[in-house]
């Protein structure tokens, strides 16, 4: 099969052809549709995540799946080859990612896919979904109330916004440029612009500061977040790990089914859409890389495996 892999670590991502990954008792093999593009992929790429995780090479890259089960493992009756399915495909080592035709998938990761979507929305959904959704409960957004999202139009940016204002949320979003206000406004934020002098534009539009906040960007975020959150405890970051030293909490997204199932909800509901802003074909992961180094994708970036 063909798959986006590495060698070694700073190497530049590319398509060759690999072995077909075998399928554990508890897992299934996936035919890919579609694969999400995530910061993590090239983080994964460059070494970065390698104090975290041990990493086998060739490595497969992409940790975002939308595909068909084509084989299910010798234990596994949830699941039936011709499925439609979804998953954030994360274990506790890099190796068999979702940038290639197949992907092994463990049970506890998978979810049906939502039959509204298409195959690159479902794609883009699980890592950033899943991170939103698991941040927004850390932070205890479930109801009203106001929240500040630093990085309100990224990927994980934009699930957050859209959640959290489907609850009922007051959202105030930041992006670093004013032509992402009429994106941040479509998702359900109140757009601010990041940088100097940002707790005083927050508080121009929540003089009494804010409930909770979620940092999707780093750099001096969570301090700012600091100086306008009520509860410590209710700021959250999935960057920045300093947090925990203000009395906040810091989140690593891990793989979850029933909350992929609660994603797939919000959506048939008509409270989260997934906004692809590019969907590039495998053989250009490249390209697709070079885009989400750069940091300034509004909604997803997805790779495309065409039907066999
Ligand atoms: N801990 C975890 O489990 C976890 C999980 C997922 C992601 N993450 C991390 O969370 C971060 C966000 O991930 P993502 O997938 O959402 O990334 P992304 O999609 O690449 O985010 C890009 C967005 O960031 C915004 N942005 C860039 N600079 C900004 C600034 N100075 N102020 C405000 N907004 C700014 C851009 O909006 P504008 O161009 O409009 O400014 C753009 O929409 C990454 O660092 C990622 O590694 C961590």
């Amino acid at each position: 099969m063909r798959a986006v892999t590495i060698d070694a670590y700073g190497e530049t991502p590319r398509l060759t052809e690999q072995p077909m990954p075998k399928v554990g008792p508890d897992s299934v093999l996936v035919r890919v549709r579609a694969a999400g593009v995530n910061p993590v992929d090239w983080r994964v790429a460059d070494g970065a995540v390698d104090p975290l995780l041990n990493a086998y090479f060739p490595l497969t890259l992409g940790w975002d799946v939308a595909g068909v089960v084509a084989q299910v493992g010798v234990a596994v009756t949830e699941f039936a080859v011709g499925d439609e399915v979804v998953a954030y495909n994360r274990q506790d080592f890099a190796q068999f990612g979702t940038w290639a035709e197949y992907t092994p998938v463990p049970l506890r990761s998978l979810a049906p896919k939502s039959a509204g979507m298409s195959w690159e929305e479902a794609g883009g959904l699980p890592l950033a979904g899943l991170t939103a959704y698991q941040a927004l409960a850390a932070a205890g957004v479930n109801g009203g109330g106001t929240v500040l999202i630093h990085a309100a139009g990224g990927g994980v940016g934009g699930f957050a916004t859209q959640i959290a204002a489907s609850r009922g949320a007051r959202v105030i979003g930041t992006t670093s440029r004013t032509e992402s206000f009429p994106f941040l406004r479509e998702l359900g934020a109140e757009p601010v612009l990041s940088g100097e002098g940002l707790a005083e534009r927050v508080r121009e539009l929540a003089p009494e500061g804010v409930d909770a906040s979620l940092d999707f960007l780093g750099g001096g975020s969570v301090a700012v977040s600091a100086e306008l959150v009520r509860v410590p405890h209710r700021i959250v970051s999935v960057v920045d790990g300093s947090v925990k030293e203000l009395g906040g909490q810091y989140v690593w997204v891990h793989p979850s089914g029933p909350d992929l199932r609660a994603l797939n909800a919000l959506a048939e509901a008509g409270s989260l859409r997934v906004h692809v802003s590019s969907a590039i074909p495998l053989e250009q992961a490249e390209e697709a890389v070079r885009l989400s180094r750069g940091g300034r994708v509004r909604g997803k970036i997805v790779l495309t495996v065409p039907a066999e």
